[in-house]
């Protein structure tokens, strides 16, 4: 398993994405800060992990902190809670995980727990959540194989996989699930531009796997689907509106207009923490906009010329007409998204 995130001893140690598939360079982060700044700056990504992350950074803020009274406690890990809020507004499972600490801390804190104790807690809900995230991209996985063909070919976007991930992976969780069940699937990932979690990430860690990919640029896209290359495109995502309107990596939405107008069926695969039920439709996701310099730059290569204008959002949102269904731990979702999803997130089936 490859050690996206990891609790060590006293502090959080993670892979830094930046440099792969390159190097295998670990950062350690010993305040919460340094997780903060380690998320914004992408040395880890990926909806989950992110989740993952912030939850041990503010376990790191407390273990770490220099106060004592339970009021000027409570006031420092709620502005760490904040600080990490604002590193990345698209994915939810961010102020998912952030939730679930506030709520540890406020019940440990209302209980007269001593610095010392919360912080226990703390540091044991981060673990939970990360073991429960790899436990639930394996029962994601298993449910997701199902819509796999024996042999086939999928076609995916950025990376939605175990560095994405708690570990294990969703997209490619599926991915991984249908292998171990004996399936025969190759990966096309798209490179993903202009981060290159695709040619980067995927092809890294499905080939460390054995799984055979190809990489193709992202405009190529049409022309595989069009081929009939391709017999299912999976994705991830990092927010699912509670009308099944899916926000993911920018790029998304083209593709799934090539699968509806090649009648390939897409599927989005995301955990339940990355449903919103709060946010009614697509257009209430905010869209996190990056640094101009990934797009007129591939790493400190110039490729745009100076002057020139740049957009960059990180992510689009895919309408809910072309998603085929939404693969989550709990089983598969599919239309209509509005009941399915509160019945899939409450418990009560779908
Ligand atoms: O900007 P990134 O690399 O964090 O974007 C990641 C994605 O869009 C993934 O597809 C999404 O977070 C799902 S990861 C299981």
């Amino acid at each position: 398993m490859l050690p996206t995130v990891e609790w060590r001893d006293d502090h959080v140690v993670m892979i830094d994405q930046r440099k792969l598939p390159g190097r295998e360079v670990y950062v350690e982060c010993r305040t919460a800060l340094d997780v903060a700044r380690a998320i914004e700056r992408m040395v880890i990504r990926g909806a989950p992990a992110i989740g993952v992350a912030a939850a041990m950074g503010l376990a790191l803020g407390v273990t770490r902190a220099r106060a004592q009274g339970t009021s000027t406690l409570a006031r420092e890990f709620y502005r760490l809670c904040d600080r990490l809020a604002e590193t990345r507004p698209t994915a939810v499972n961010l102020f998912w995980a952030i939730d679930r600490m506030k709520r540890v801390f406020s019940e440990a804190a209302r209980s007269g727990w001593s610095r010392d104790e919360i912080g226990e807690r703390l540091v044991a809900e981060a673990k939970r959540i990360h073991d429960e995230d790899v436990a639930t991209c394996r029962a994601l996985g298993d449910h997701g194989a199902a819509v796999l063909p024996e042999q086939g070919r999928v076609l995916t976007h950025c990376n939605a996989g175990a560095l994405a991930t708690g570990g294990y992976g969703t997209a490619l969780g599926v991915v991984r699930a249908a292998v171990a069940h004996g399936k025969r699937i190759a990966v096309y990932a798209d490179e993903t531009r202009p981060f290159l979690q695709g040619a980067r990430l995927t092809a890294w860690e499905l080939l460390n796997d054995g799984i055979e990919t190809t990489v193709i640029a992202d405009g190529m896209a049409g022309s595989l689907l069009r081929a009939g290359t391709v017999d299912v495109v999976i994705v991830g995502a990092d927010r699912v509106a509670a009308n099944g309107d899916v926000a993911n990596k920018v790029g998304t939405y083209p593709v799934a207009v090539l699968a509806d107008r090649h009648e390939v069926p897409f599927y989005v695969a995301a955990p339940t923490s990355t449903i919103d039920l709060d946010t009614p439709d697509g257009g209430g996701i905010p869209i996190e906009e990056r640094n101009g310099r990934e797009v007129t730059h591939l790493g400190s290569s110039r490729v745009a010329p100076a002057g020139a204008g740049v957009w960059n959002p990180a992510f689009d949102v895919t309408p809910h007409d072309l998603v085929t269904g939404i693969i989550t731990e709990r089983g598969i979702c599919r239309p209509p998204y509005g009941d399915n999803l509160r019945a899939i997130c409450t418990g009560g089936g779908h």
